[in-house]
């Protein structure tokens, strides 16, 4: 008996690897598959990965700022025909319209044969960028500002306001941080980039990114950016890293004369949270249409704090009156965005005026 199981093993294991060939054909996981984009582009894929992965690895970037955990909602696609039901962990980010126009999350989806997809036309120019790290500053305590030079391509063209995502090298993460820097200067982008304790990208930039690093950056992506064909007074409201699409959003204001009148509101809690206070100081002076109003919500005794303390919600309650013909722009956290949007609210903004980034 002894001398013929060697044999047994052997025969099992060739049967169980014959039945695994057969299931992938089966399941068509080697066979060729096509992805028609927005009726013309035609992609020939193999593989089972997820529709955004998928994508990515034939030079199509979706956003994904959860990088695929479905905690973000940014990977939004369409399908037409075969739109299968929607996943539970999808339902969070679509709303019923979306649902029955076939639109899903790419990080939820396995790619299937012969798929026809729509994806905004705008995503189509987003790319992945060879980066070297230029120069690296703290900002605070907490945030840094790190500055890419391009380098293939060598530069970019994005909308004051947008973003792109960090390819954190070794983990397979991605990030998603917005421009900080002026559009006009197309050979860099600048990021500000708060530490998160255990995060997994901040810690990398905070602990390990230094001058002469090499970095992938993917995009530019995002509808949040400065509506450059309205002339509406400007509210801007921002919070900790939210400064980041503001200042890109406040350089190109300043190139088009800032004829607008821009009221930015800044919430922190100390002192020692606030950070490029001469630059937008030296922009009041230059421009009496802009005013630059940082609150602080527990200033400490040793800041001899003179401005308008609070949390940044009652500031704004106190300091605005009517705004139905304002457009408001506001990046942060969450749960600031929206106890603002509260406020612009009762202070009659439109809803269509209201632009907003969650730093979620
Ligand atoms: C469109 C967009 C633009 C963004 N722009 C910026 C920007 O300009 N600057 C910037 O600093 N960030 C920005 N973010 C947030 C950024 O993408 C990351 O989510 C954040 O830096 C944390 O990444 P991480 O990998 O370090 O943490 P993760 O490893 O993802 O998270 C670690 C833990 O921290 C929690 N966590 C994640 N984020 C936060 C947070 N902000 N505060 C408290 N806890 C958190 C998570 O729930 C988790 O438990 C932006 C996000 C979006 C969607
Ligand atoms: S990538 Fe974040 S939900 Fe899909």
């Amino acid at each position: 008996m002894n001398l013929y199981l060697p044999l047994i093993i052997f025969g099992i294991l060739i049967i169980i690897t014959a039945l695994l060939v057969i299931l992938e054909l089966l399941l068509g996981g080697s066979k060729p598959k096509t992805i028609t984009i927005n009726g013309d582009n035609q992609l020939v894929v193999y593989g089972d990965e997820t529709v955004l992965t998928t994508l990515s690895q034939n030079k199509v970037f979706l956003p994904s700022a959860c990088g695929g955990k479905a905690t973000c909602g940014t990977c939004k696609f369409r399908l037409i025909d075969d739109v299968p039901s929607v996943k539970p962990t999808e339902e969070p980010f679509l709303n019923q319209q979306e649902i029955e126009s076939g639109v899903r999350l790419s990080c939820q989806q396995k790619v299937k044969p012969d798929m026809k997809i729509v994806l905004p036309p705008g995503l189509l120019s987003a790319k992945d960028f060879e980066t070297i790290v230029e120069h690296v500053e703290d900002l605070t305590y907490d945030i840094k500002l790190v500055r890419f030079k391009l380098i293939n391509p060598s530069t970019i063209d994005f909308k004051p306001g947008q973003f792109m995502q960090i390819k954190v090298p070794g983990i397979e993460v991605v990030r998603a941080y917005s421009l900080a820097s002026n559009p006009s200067e197309k050979e860099f982008v600048e990021m500000i980039i708060r530490y998160v304790p255990k995060g997994q990208a901040t810690t990398f930039v905070h602990k390990a990114v230094e001058k002469g690093d090499k970095i992938t950056l993917i995009g530019p992506f995002g509808d949040f950016y400065l509506q450059e064909d309205s002339n509406k007074p400007i509210i801007c409201i921002a919070g900790g890293s939210g400064k980041a699409p503001i200042r890109s959003i406040l350089y190109r204001l300043k190139e088009l004369g800032m004829n607008r009148e821009v009221k930015y509101f800044f919430g922190a809690r100390a002192v020692r949270d606030l950070y490029f206070t001469e630059e937008f100081i030296e922009l009041e002076k230059e421009f009496p249409n802009f005013k630059y109003i940082p609150a602080l919500s527990e200033p400490l005794k040793e800041d001899n704090w003179k401005g308008p303390t609070g949390l940044i919600t009652e500031v704004l309650d106190l300091m605005v009156d009517d705004l139905s013909n304002h457009e408001a722009y506001l990046c942060g956290s969450p749960g600031m965005i929206d106890a603002c949007i509260k406020v612009l609210n009762k202070h009659n903004i439109k809803e269509k005026n209201v632009y907003y980034d969650k730093f979620s």
